[in-house]
């Protein structure tokens, strides 16, 4: 009776091990203790062949128990909408292994809420675009060599990645004509990336983004500009900072201004370290006029400039093809 308990407490060990616990019925244990009937004394037989029995039941359940427990984890349901772990039994936000925003993107966001907290509407750019967005609806005359300073890519049929944003100025403005007749103004950015064909070295690459600002109505002025491009560079660096700004030609603008600011202190800028931020003036009139707006009427401003420059200032990233480089350890920086 002793062994009888031996081999129980044994088998059980054994089933609740085993992946195949089924198998463990089998035992040549067992097998033993049905053999050993036969040459026990027959007034013994009645109450070892009912002990053999309970222990068979008991063994049967048991491995009843451990399939039921294994089939359970088989259709264990898993959410596929759950934004947290919760699958893998761990309970938190996904870890940087399941992905995580890209810091350009999350810079874009900013630069966006900054803009449409101070009554910009976003519009996104796009990916491809003509010669009539690129070049001539921005008074780039034809022939003019003013279109060799933007090396850009063209497809077979003639169409173009945008080389800048500023491409989206005349559809802005088509758009918001009837607005600026309603309320008096038109006041949209338009962001999104550019493409240019040029040597690729630590501060320029093929892709990258801009974020473009228009804006229009009976009175807009310079001064109205420059507020509102160093409120913009104020919030985004979360500091007061020096401005300057240096005549540029622009075909579409007229004057045309390149603004600096002073690179901050705090980002390892020395006084008098100026950091050229992007080009702006005053619309051409023909500008205006190639979106059927009156230019006697309204007058307005427009800027665009690169979103990766502003991030590579503000985490001081020396290189800007790590943006498009895919390199995980510089994306798990910003996690
Ligand atoms: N599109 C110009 C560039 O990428 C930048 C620019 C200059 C945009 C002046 C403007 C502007 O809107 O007024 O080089």
């Amino acid at each position: 009776m002793q062994n009888i308990e031996d081999v129980k407490n044994n088998l059980l060990s054994q089933i609740a091990a085993s992946d195949f616990p089924r198998e463990i019925l089998k035992s040549s244990e067992l097998k033993k203790l049905y053999g050993a009937i036969s040459s026990m004394p027959v007034e013994q037989r009645g109450i070892y062949g009912k002990s053999i029995n309970d222990l068979k039941i008991v063994l049967e359940s048991a491995v009843l128990t451990k399939e039921t427990e294994a089939e359970d984890l088989s259709v264990e349901q898993i959410d596929i909408t759950a934004p947290f772990d919760v699958n893998g039994g761990k309970i938190g936000l996904l870890s940087a292994e399941n992905g995580s925003s890209h810091p350009l993107t999350t810079e874009l966001e900013n630069v966006i809420n900054i803009f449409t907290r101070m009554g910009f509407e976003a519009i996104e750019s796009r990916q491809i675009d003509d010669d009539n967005h690129m070049f001539g609806t921005l008074n780039f005359p034809d022939n003019h060599p003013a279109r060799d300073g933007y090396d850009t890519f063209r497809t077979e049929e003639g169409f173009i990645p945008p080389a800048h944003t500023s491409t989206m100025q005349n559809r802005i403005l088509k758009a918001g004509k009837a607005k600026l007749e309603a309320d008096g103004q038109i006041a949209a950015v338009s962001y999104g990336r550019v493409f240019r064909n040029e040597d690729i070295d630590a501060t320029h690459e093929h892709t990258f983004y801009q974020c473009e600002g228009v804006f229009v109505s009976s009175d807009a002025t310079l001064g109205q500009m420059l507020g509102t491009l160093r409120s913009f560079f104020e919030v985004y660096y979360g500091q007061k900072l020096k401005i300057k700004t240096q005549p540029a030609y622009f075909p579409f603008v007229e004057p045309g201004l390149e603004f600096a600011i002073e690179k901050p202190v705090a980002l390892g800028g020395k006084p008098g370290e100026w950091l050229e931020m992007l080009g702006c003036g005053m619309i051409h009139p023909n500008v205006l006029r190639s979106a059927g707006i009156d230019p006697e009427k309204y007058r307005g401003f427009a800027w665009g400039g690169g979103i990766d420059r502003l991030v590579m200032l503000k985490y001081g990233i020396e290189d800007i093809r790590h943006f498009e480089s895919g390199k995980l350890a510089f994306l798990r920086k910003f996690v």
